[in-house]
């Protein structure tokens, strides 16, 4: 969501001071490589094509055609609803060819209660002609370097983008992730991704829900995690957060069969 509900120990001020300081000191090196999500580049038109934004300011990826799989955080509870806008089709969210679908009824994961399983899924009033990104289902995928892609900021505190973005992340380890973020990290049902030594890649606020995807042995693209949380963004030492797909899959698919 564009508010940072799950940005830990940072409130907006404190945040602005921050980057007050940092508007101080010269531009290092890196503020001329491209920016994404942060640290990143633009996605080419049809790239990506699973990839989904919703209105509520969040991410989201296809599921099924007509199902999306988002954060939990994302939505406010489970039933009929016919607020939210799912927007895909294009790289540019007011491109000519960017199509809008309304959704029709929400599941929150049963149960979400903030601590992990930050996953829902959004049925569609009609399907997306567009191809779905299959889910892992076990752990075998949960290692690596992941793909993230979003229309959240490029930097803390940064505006939404019109136009689709993605970086690259390496896996971190749940003893690491542990490390940083104490008891917020919930090793059971989340996976961390980032630069923790140096920073400057990440996920932001907008991105939520969508997916962190990599290939998988046969060459084809599987979604192994959800954008959940951070401290801030890029930030060193605080890798991204993402709910665990693999640890997931189970529920998620019996909650899709209730959808119809
Ligand atoms: N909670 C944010 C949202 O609602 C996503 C934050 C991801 N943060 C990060 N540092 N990876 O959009």
């Amino acid at each position: 969501m564009n508010q940072p509900v799950r940005t830990i120990g940072r409130g907006a001020a404190a945040g602005a001071a921050v980057l007050a300081v940092l508007s101080l000191q010269p531009a290092p090196a890196s503020a001329t490589a491209p920016e994404p999500v942060v640290g990143g580049t633009r996605v080419a038109e049809g790239q990506y094509p699973f990839m989904v934004h919703l209105s509520q300011g969040c991410g989201g990826s296809l599921y099924a055609k007509d199902i999306v799989l988002t954060a939990a955080h994302c939505v406010t509870g489970s039933g009929a609803n016919t607020s939210i806008t799912a927007t895909a089709g294009s790289v540019d969210l007011q491109g000519p060819n960017a199509v809008h679908i309304k959704s029709t009824q929400v599941v929150q994961a049963p149960g979400y209660d903030g601590k992990g399983k930050d996953w829902a899924l959004i049925k569609l009033a009609s399907p997306f002609e567009l191809p779905t990104l299959p889910t892992v289902t076990d752990t075998a995928y949960d290692k690596g370097t992941f793909t993230i892609a979003g229309w959240g900021s490029t930097s803390e505190d940064g505006a939404q983008q019109r136009y689709l973005r993605q970086a690259t992340v390496p896996y971190v380890a749940d003893a690491q992730c542990g490390q940083a973020y104490g008891t917020q990290f919930h090793a059971e049902d989340e996976i961390c991704a980032g630069d923790v030594d140096k920073g400057g890649v990440d996920t932001c606020q907008g991105d939520s829900g969508g997916p962190m995807f990599r290939k998988d042995d046969q060459g084809a693209w599987i979604q192994v995690g959800i954008v959940s949380f951070g401290q801030g963004c890029a930030e060193k030492g605080y890798p991204g957060v993402y709910s665990q797909v693999s640890a997931l899959s189970a529920d998620i698919r019996a909650a899709a069969a209730t959808l119809n």
